[in-house]
This record gives structure tokens, C-alpha cells and sequence, in this order.
């Protein structure tokens, strides 16, 4: 089937490239051409494992193209992907320009039956919103789809490959079953696609993202429990996970929740309820609860060395992105720890497996960048573990000890095991841990 991809982000060059190697035709189209350069030089402007690869083949077999002509690629579409940025915007709501651009420019592109699929997520409406902004420029016939996608990053493409489930909110028949087929090579396995009408579609998304980060607030106010009665955590989070009914999924306590989605996602979908008079108190809370831990590492530092005692200190931090596997820092928890630091007039050196040249777009030269963990922690008074890559899980501590100036972690990920750590020489704070 010929695709065309609006938005060749971190979701639609998954996308595009995914329906290609299904042996579709598609064309990922974007506005910023330095992006589509880059792609058609080869070159994979973001971090996404075996994304390169997949790219690479589907290109050499013909199946994917990159252009900045939005026109030309939807004009032969059958099917035509929304995939593009919707970013907070004014009190928290979706900012729906980039949607509703796109839903324009498609509309007028458009020659034939096309069916547009609303991939972005984007609040309750937009779908509707979508088809009244396609038929204000054309009398083409069109459907509209709301296909909310739940890839997450760092596991992008077997996500995407192989879905939990896929969820099609469309009212037209023909519009639905034209997605399904698509969708159908993906889900040979077990048949998991949920057929909704859009607007419960669009909600299904905003309500999964909701709970994942309700989880991990709520696991962030239980460790923080746990430090005042003398509990361990990580042994309450095993209790907790091991009945069937809750499962383990999101429940480690960390230094908040970042990234593009979840703090704008929660933000959005608690001014959709205003809109309509409802205060979704949880989402407040787990909002607030977050906020505050973001700022935790840094409490834990001013403790440990006093008001006034990061200035003119050394610090280490292993990890930049706002998680493993990516190299994205959109909202990232690292920012404001860093930032902290630098503010109390800390030096600071970090290291990160791929986000180096991401961060250098945020910090510039104000921070040191170290091309392996150990530099970053040598001469350190303390070293921050915010990401928790799998190089940093198990790292040799006796040459960590040896190279710092003092023995300090403050872990963000809970890696360690605290009476080790103490026995190893560290002083050693993580959340919710107790060393007993
Ligand atoms: N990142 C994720 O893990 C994830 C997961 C699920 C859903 N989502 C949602 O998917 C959407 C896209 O997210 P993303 O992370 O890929 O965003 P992104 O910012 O990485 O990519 C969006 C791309 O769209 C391009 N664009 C904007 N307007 C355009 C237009 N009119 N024509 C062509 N290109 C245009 C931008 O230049 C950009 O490259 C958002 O709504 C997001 O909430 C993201």
C-alpha cells in the first residue's frame, strides 16, 4: 500500500519505516530539511535501537523515501499518517498548530479517497477537528482515523513491530478496515486491535500515559516513606509487584518522570477535563508529587554537603537522557539537577552512551563532557547516577573509589546495593534505601 508519514520525528520515522519493512510503499515527509537531508544521505538523526538498520535496508529496497514536499507525497497515498509535534502549549493544553497545518496542507494535496490517520497525540476532538480543517479546502472524499501510537522510546521499534495492541478509533467502515489491513501483518501472532470510535481512542492514550506515571509518583512517595520509617524500598516494590493484580511495570522510584510525552501528556489531559468543569485530582497529585522529585538529587547533595557547600565542588553524573536507549533529553530529569548544580556554582562533568551531542545543544560548554564513566567521576566530590544505562549497573567500584576525591554516590536509579556500597568504602544515598 502507498503511506505517506507526516513528521519524521521519533514516531514517524518509526512508523514509516515499520509499514515499509512490511513491504509498503512510503514516503516520510518533514518540514525541517536538514532533517530529510540527513536521512537521505543515510544519516539517522535520532538514537532509536535497530532503527539505522531498518532504515538502511528499506531504503536500499526501494520502499522508503524522505522529501520535504508534502504535497507530492500525499497526492498518491491511500493512507496518510499524522505524526507530527504537539507540544504544550498555553495552560497546559495541546498546542494544535502543527496538527492542523499538516490536516490543511493534506486537504489540499489530496486527489482521490485518502484516509488520514491522526497518529499524534492529541487531545479529545482533534480527530473531528482534523476532518472539519481537511473538508474546509477540499470536496474530496476522506475519512479520519485516530490511531494513537504507544511505542516508547529506547524500545521503539520492536514496539512498534510488535504492539501490545493497536488501537483504531474511526466512525467509517471502509476507513477501518483499510487500517486493520494494514495493522493486520503486524498482529499474526494474536489479534490485538481494539476498534473504538475516536474520541475514546484519543482518550485511551492520554488515560494509558496517566497511569504509567501514576505508578512511578506513587512509588516516589512510598520511598520517600520508606527513608523516614527505616524501610527499604526496592524490598516493599518486590512485595507490591509480586501480586498479579498490580505486576511490576513502572514501579521503580527515580528522579521523576521526563521525556516528550508523560509531564505534557498529564498536563494536556488535566486541561481537557477543566475544559469540561472536572478537576482530576490524582493527576495533580502525581504532577506535584513529580515536580518535587525532580529536585530531590539535589536536596540529597545540599543535605549531605551543607547550604553552601557545592560551590567550588567537582561533580560526576552518569546519564543525560530521560531514559536508557535514546538520546533524547526532552524533559529529561538530568536538566534541572545540572542546572542546580551549576547554580550553586558546582563543576560539573557528565557522561552519557549517546546523548553527549544532545546535551551539548542544552549546556554548551558549561559543563565538562567525559568520554567514558570514569573520567566523568574523577577528582568528583560526588557522583550523580540519574539514567540508568546498563553500563552503569554494574561498574567496577574499587576503580571508581580509587578515582574520585570523595567516596559519595547519590544514586537516582536505586542500581546499587547500599550495605555493598557501604562496605566498599561509599557513602551511599539512593531512594528509599536503607543499608540494614
Ligand atoms: N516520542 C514518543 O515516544 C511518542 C510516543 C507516542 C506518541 N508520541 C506523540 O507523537 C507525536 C510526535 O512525537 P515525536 O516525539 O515524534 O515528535 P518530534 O518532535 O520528534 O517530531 C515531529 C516532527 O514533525 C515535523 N513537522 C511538524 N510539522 C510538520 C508539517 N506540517 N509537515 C511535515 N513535518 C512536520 C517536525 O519538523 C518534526 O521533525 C506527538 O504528538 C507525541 O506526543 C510520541
Amino acid at each position: 500500500m502507498r503511506i505517506a508519514v507526516i513528521g519524521t520525528g521519533y514516531v514517524g520515522l518509526v512508523v514509516g519505516t515499520g509499514f515499509s519493512d512490511f513491504g509498503n510503499d512510503v514516503t516520510c515527509v518533514d518540514v525541517d530539511q536538514a532533517k530529510v537531508e540527513a536521512l537521505r544521505r543515510g544519516e539517522i538523526p535520532i538514537y532509536e535501537p535497530g532503527l539505522e538498520e531498518l532504515v538502511h535496508r528499506n531504503v536500499r529496497a526501494g520502499r522508503l523515501h524522505f522529501t520535504t514536499d508534502l504535497a507530492e507525497a500525499v497526492r498518491d497515498a491511500k493512507v496518510v499518517f499524522i505524526a507530527v509535534q504537539t507540544p504544550e502549549g498555553e495552560d497546559g493544553a495541546a498546542d494544535l498548530r502543527y496538527v492542523l497545518a499538516a490536516a490543511r496542507q493534506i486537504g489540499e494535496a489530496i486527489r482521490d479517497y485518502t484516509v488520514v490517520v491522526q497518529k499524534s497525540t492529541a487531545p479529545v476532538g482533534t480527530t473531528d477537528r482534523i476532518a472539519e480543517e481537511i473538508a474546509s479546502v477540499t470536496r474530496v472524499p476522506f475519512d479520519v482515523v485516530c490511531n494513537p501510537e504507544f511505542l516508547r522510546q529506547g524500545a521503539a521499534v520492536s514496539d512498534f513491530l510488535s504492539p501490545d495492541r493497536v488501537v483504531i478509533g474511526a466512525r467509517s467502515e471502509r476507513a477501518r478496515s483499510l487500517v486493520a489491513e494494514l495493522y493486520a501483518p503486524f498482529l499474526r501472532k494474536s489479534n490485538r486491535i481494539l476498534f473504538m470510535d475516536p474520541r475514546s481512542a484519543e482518550l485511551c492514550k492520554y488515560a494509558a500515559n496517566s497511569m504509567l506515571a501514576t505508578r512511578i509518583s506513587f512509588m516516589n512517595e512510598i520511598a520517600r516513606l520508606c527513608e523516614k520509617v527505616g524501610a527499604d524500598v526496592e524490598l516493599v516494590r518486590q512485595g507490591v509487584a509480586a501480586d498479579h493484580r498490580i505486576g511490576p511495570a513502572f514501579l521503580f522510584p527515580g528522579p521523576g518522570f521526563g521525556g516528550s510525552c508523560f509531564p505534557k501528556d498529564i498536563r494536556a489531559l488535566r486541561a481537557t477535563a477543566r475544559e469540561h468543569g472536572l478537576d482530576l485530582a490524582i493527576l495533580k497529585a502525581v504532577e506535584e508529587v513529580n515536580e518535587e522529585q525532580k529536585q530531590m538529587l539535589l536536596r540529597k547533595a545540599l543535605r549531605h554537603f551543607g547550604d553552601r557547600g557545592l560551590d567550588g565542588k567537582a561533580f560526576g553524573v552518569w546519564g543525560l537522557a530521560f531514559k536508557p536507549k535514546t538520546d533524547d533529553m526532552r524533559g529529561a530529569p538530568a536538566i534541572p539537577l545540572i542546572e542546580g548544580l551549576l547554580g550553586k556554582g558546582a563543576k560539573v562533568t557528565v557522561h552519557d552512551p549517546v546523548a553527549m551531542p544532545t546535551a551539548r545543544r542544552i549546556f554548551g560548554d558549561r559543563v565538562l563532557y567525559a568520554e567514558s564513566p570514569y573520567k566523568a567521576a574523577e577528582g568528583a566530590d560526588a557522583l550523580f547516577v540519574v539514567t540508568e544505562w546498563h553500563e552503569f549497573r554494574h561498574p567496577d567500584f574499587e576503580r571508581l573509589r580509587a578515582s574520585m576525591k570523595s567516596p559519595v554516590i547519590f544514586d537516582g536509579r536505586n542500581l546499587y546495593d547500599p550495605r555493598r556500597l557501604q562496605s566498599l568504602g561509599f557513602t551511599y544515598h539512593a531512594f528509599g534505601r536503607s543499608a540494614k
